[in-house]
């Protein structure tokens, strides 16, 4: 992930949990480009490296695939918690309907891109699951758990006068 794309995706939303996880979901992120030092060149064949050090990346992606994933579950189940902290209202009603679903979504995507990594170039598969995830996380921070946060920051008294 390149700095200015880390950057971008950091961009916190306000929810000193939420934050955390998303900090070190970035990390992961970043870890899957040590996948391939590019020796496998600019297109990415695995097949001009050593056998070794293919097993090995593939072994390195697996890794950070399957650490990934329990993340991503963690965090969704925290982010489900919190909403269910929050007051009831239509709104909120409709953005944790809209936002579990979300979460639904993503997680099946994520698991049949995991899958698919057992026959992969490692040096492929781990760009793949890297936009993957990057690009989505992107548009469901901002959509999703940035108004999640505000739902949650909002003063008691406002809640109930806007529920
Ligand atoms: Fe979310
Ligand atoms: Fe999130």
């Amino acid at each position: 992930m390149s700095p200015a794309a880390t950057r971008e995706f950091q961009h916190e939303v306000g929810n000193s949990g939420i934050d955390a996880d998303h900090g070190a979901l970035a990390r992961i992120l970043e870890a899957l480009e040590q996948v391939c030092d590019e020796s496998a060149g600019a297109d990415c064949r695995c097949d001009v490296c050593p056998e070794k050090k293919t097993r090995s990346c593939h072994g390195l992606l697996k890794d950070l695939c399957g650490r990934m994933q329990a993340l991503l579950l963690e965090h969704f189940q925290r982010e489900h918690e919190l909403m269910n902290s929050l007051p009831r209202s239509q709104t909120t009603k409709a953005h944790c309907e809209r936002h579990r679903r979300a979460h639904v979504g993503f997680s099946t995507r994520y698991n049949l891109a995991a899958a698919k990594l057992n026959d992969c170039q490692p040096a492929i598969g781990a760009r793949e699951l890297e936009s993957l995830v990057l690009d989505w996380i992107r548009g469901h921070a901002l959509e999703f758990d940035a108004e999640l946060s505000a739902l949650l920051n909002r003063p008691v008294g406002d809640r109930q006068r806007r529920a």
